[in-house]
Formats: structure tokens, C-alpha cells, sequence
């Protein structure tokens, strides 16, 4: 049968896709940008249909609601990072969360660890060979692609083409669900002076001829706003976002000097406007590969001038880094940090960097401004970063180097790049913890 008789015949409405789902079945969504906004809200819509659903995903930009107090008496959250609405299934005691390095998930997936039964993506119409494109998600989709029993697919035009591992033939489809609608975006963060000044310190420690990795949230991007004037700089990276795109336009970008995958942009996943994706439709210049590829310590080890531009929530003296939840509430995951910090360690040429940067400040809840660099991490924290791993720390006054450093000199450099306001208090616990002066 040619695969436009299987399109064809695969064809159907949202809700009929969703009698595919059983019962005590297990729902993946795909990752990140590529979850299928459609068929999400159509398996909750239809709910009446299921008991027992358990709903898994990393990154999402949806609006959860199968994890919410609502619906649960019939779906049950277990994550591998959190947002807004998925964090309070945990408050609220029903939802679940599962650690676990990024570029694991793959194999958890293809072993069994991960016994994922259904998996809802989106994904491009079929090209003239049948071929269907994961446009802005490769990671962990594509093989849970290749494992899940049942494979249910949102076709929507506007995710683009991208190239790598990303093609997925219709024959490896059980229904197609036609829809054309706009992405999830993820709108660049606004760059202040703290986040200027963070910028600039990381750029300090970035080299022409630099591979970089960027990480999730406000940092990545202000760094990249002050890399306008580097060269040949090359990205291997589990996700980009606009920020990219203006620095390869420019040419400071180009990918000339990478170790591996020369003059390829590497990346496992995409997050961030029509921009980007429309930058990366057909792009030859971009590939998406699997993230057990991407996050792999031992392919991140291959990089040479590898510099690791990541984020957190709370450092302590000791350089532990707690960067997914604060105290016992998880906030995000553990993502990609600890899979690229432990790669660049690994690498060979003594010139790699993996530094976590951060404002010195932050405000809670209700109100009060407290110091991100702690004596001791909030009570339940999960620290995502050993102090054995911890690489260079930064925040809006400068840089704290751990790697090789004693116990006592990582808390004086920490102290001395806290903010002003909160210094005296930390050299009194300097003191109180060291029995030594600051
Ligand atoms: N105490 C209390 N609250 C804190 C805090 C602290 N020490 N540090 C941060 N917060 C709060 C912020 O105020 C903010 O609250 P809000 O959502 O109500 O505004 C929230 O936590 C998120 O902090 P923010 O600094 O705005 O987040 P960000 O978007 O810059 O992301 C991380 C920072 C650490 C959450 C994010 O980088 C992350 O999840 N990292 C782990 C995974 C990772 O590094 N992956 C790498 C590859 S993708």
C-alpha cells in the first residue's frame, strides 16, 4: 500500500484519535514545543472515556490540565520537569515527579524503564516520500516514536522542516489529526542591567572559536546579547532560542572550529518564537539529533573550547547547586545541566567551561529579597549539581571559580560575588561554620 492510502486511510477527527487511548495507559507527551496542543486538550475533553491515565512529559509549554485537582480522578501527572500548573499537582499532593538526567530518557524509554504506551506529538505534513517531520523536537520523541504501542500525530503545517533525526515515515503512525495553528513560543526574556552585567562576565570567559551550550531561562539569552562581536563561534547545545539567530546572521556564529559536527548548529530540542522556527525550517545549517546523542557526557567530552552557560536557583558555600527546586518545592528539573557540566569536565584540551550564572538576588513570594549564594541550601532542596561538579559560579558582580578549590576559599570567592546587601551577614556565617576569619 503507498503511504498516501495509509495517510489517507489514518485520517480522523481529534476525538476519534482518542479511543486509541485505554485505559491504565500510560501518555507521553512529546517534547516541549512539539506537544500537540490539539490532542491534548481532546484526551482530556473525552475523559469519560479512561480511568487510571498517567500523563509523562519533560519541558511543557501547555496549559497542564490533566495534571489539575479537577481531573484527578482519572489522570495522574509524573513528570520529568514541572511549569507552573504541573508544580501544583506536587503542592497539592496527587501528581508525581521522576528525576532523571535528560539523555537517559531514551533508553529508559526503549528499556521498559519508561513503559510510555501512547504518545501524542506533532508533527509536519508527509513530504513526497511520506515522511513526516518532527520539526522542533528530536530528544527523546523520536524514540518514543519507535517504542510506544500506539502513536497518535497532530499534522499542522507550521512546524517546519528541520534536519537530522527528525523524520518519521506514516506507516509509523496509528492517526493522523489535521490541524494548522501557530507553535508554542517562548518570548525572549527581558535583559536588565543585572542580566547585562551577568552577560558581560560570561562573555569574559568565552574565546573566539568557542562551542557553546545554552541552558533554559533569562541567562543564556542576555549572554548571547553580548557575543555580537566574537568569531567563529560554533553551538552544540540541547536547546537554542531566538538569540541564536541574530548571532549567526551576523556571522559570529559559524560553527568553523567545532571539534565535531563542523559548521552544524547541534541541538536536541527548540524553544523559542516564529523566528527561530521559521529560521530553522529547511536550514541545512541546523540539525536536530536524539538528546542521548546531544546530552551524552561521553559525545559532550569530544567538544574542545566547550563553554556551558547554565542557571539555578540557589548556591551554597560549598559551590552546591540546587537549580530545580526551592526547598522542597520542585519548581522545574534537573534538564540537560548535569549531563553538559559533567561532559565539559571530561573534555580534552584543559579549555572547557561550565559555568552556572545567576542574579546575586531574587524575591520570594512575599515580597523579601533574599541572597541566591546561601550558607546552606533551603531545607529539602535537591541539589542538581555536586560541589564535585560545580565549575565557575557567576552572578552581576563577578566570577567564582570552584573547580579545585577549597572548602573555605569557594565560600570567600561566593561571598565576594553576593550582593553588597547581604555580605556582612554571610562573612558572620562564614565565620560561625570555619571557626576562621573571612
Ligand atoms: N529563593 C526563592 N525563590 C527563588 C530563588 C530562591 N533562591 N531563585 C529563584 N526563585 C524563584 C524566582 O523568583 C522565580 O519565581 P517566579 O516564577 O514567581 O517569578 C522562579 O523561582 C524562577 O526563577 P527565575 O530566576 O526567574 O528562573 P529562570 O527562568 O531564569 O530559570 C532555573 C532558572 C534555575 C529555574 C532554570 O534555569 C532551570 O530550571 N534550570 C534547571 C535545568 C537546567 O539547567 N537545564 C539546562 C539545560 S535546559
Amino acid at each position: 500500500m503507498g503511504w498516501k492510502t495509509i495517510f489517507e486511510e489514518k485520517k480522523c477527527s481529534a476525538d476519534e484519535a482518542m479511543k486509541l487511548i485505554k485505559s491504565g495507559d500510560r501518555v507521553l507527551l512529546a517534547h516541549c514545543v512539539a506537544e500537540p496542543e490539539v490532542l491534548v486538550d481532546a484526551m482530556v475533553k473525552n475523559k469519560h472515556l479512561y480511568t487510571d491515565i498517567t500523563v509523562s512529559h519533560m519541558v511543557s509549554l501547555g496549559e497542564g490540565e490533566y495534571s489539575t485537582h479537577e481531573h484527578k480522578d482519572v489522570f495522574t501527572y509524573e513528570g520529568w520537569f514541572t511549569n507552573a500548573k504541573t508544580r501544583l499537582s506536587l503542592i497539592q499532593g496527587h501528581g508525581e515527579f521522576v528525576p532523571v538526567f535528560f539523555h537517559q530518557i531514551p533508553e529508559l524509554i526503549k528499556n521498559g524503564t519508561f513503559k510510555e504506551d501512547v504518545l501524542l506529538v506533532s508533527m509536519s505534513e508527509p513530504d513526497e516520500h511520506g515522511y513526516c517531520n518532527l520539526g522542533v523536537s528530536s530528544d527523546y520523541t523520536l524514540q518514543a516514536v519507535k517504542s510506544c504501542a500506539t502513536v497518535i500525530a497532530e499534522i499542522n503545517d507550521q512546524v517546519p522542516v528541520t534536519f537530522g533525526d527528525t523524520f518519521v515515515h506514516v506507516k509509523d503512525i496509528d492517526a493522523f489529526v489535521i490541524n494548522s495553528h501557530p507553535l508554542y513560543e517562548s518570548k525572549p526574556a527581558k535583559i536588565g542591567t543585572v542580566e547585562e552585567a551577568i552577560g558581560k562576565h560570561c562573555s569574559s570567559l568565552i574565546e573566539d572559536g568557542s562551542t557553546l551550550q545554552l541552558g533554559i531561562g533569562a541567562i543564556p539569552d542576555a549572554v548571547l546579547s553580548q557575543l555580537k562581536d566574537k568569531k567563529h563561534l560554533g553551538i552544540h547545545s540541547e536547546m537554542i532560542s531566538d538569540g541564536v539567530v541574530d548571532l549567526y546572521k551576523t556571522g559570529a556564529i559559524d560553527g568553523s572550529e567545532k571539534a565535531m559536527d563542523e559548521g552544524k548548529i547541534v541541538v536536541t530540542f527548540l524553544m523559542g518564537t516564529k523566528k527561530l522556527y521559521d529560521f530553522a525550517d529547511r536550514n541545512p545549517a541546523l540539525e536536530l539529533r536524539t538528546v542521548d546523542y546531544v546530552n551524552h557526557p561521553e559525545v559532550v567530552a569530544k567538544s574542545s573550547k566547550l563553554v556551558c552557560i547554565n542557571s539555578c536557583v540557589q548556591v551554597d558555600f560549598m559551590g552546591q547547586i540546587a537549580s530545580e527546586s526551592i526547598g522542597t518545592m520542585q519548581i522545574s528539573g534537573v534538564g540537560g545541566q548535569v549531563d553538559f557540566l559533567r561532559g565539559a569536565a571530561m573534555t580534552k584540551d584543559g579549555k572547557s567551561k561550565a559555568i552556572i550564572a545567576m542574579p546575586s538576588v531574587t524575591r520570594k513570594k512575599d515580597g523579601t529579597m533574599v541572597s541566591k549564594i546561601v550558607p546552606y541550601l533551603d531545607h529539602g532542596a535537591a541539589v542538581t549539581t555536586s560541589r564535585c561538579d560545580s565549575d565557575y559560579i557567576i552572578t552581576e558582580y563577578g566570577i567564582a571559580e570552584m573547580r579545585g578549590k577549597s572548602l573555605k576559599n569557594r565560600a570567600r570567592q561566593l561571598i565576594n560575588i553576593a550582593h553588597p546587601d547581604f555580605r556582612e551577614e554571610l562573612k558572620k556565617q562564614f565565620k560561625e561554620r570555619y571557626n576562621d576569619d573571612f
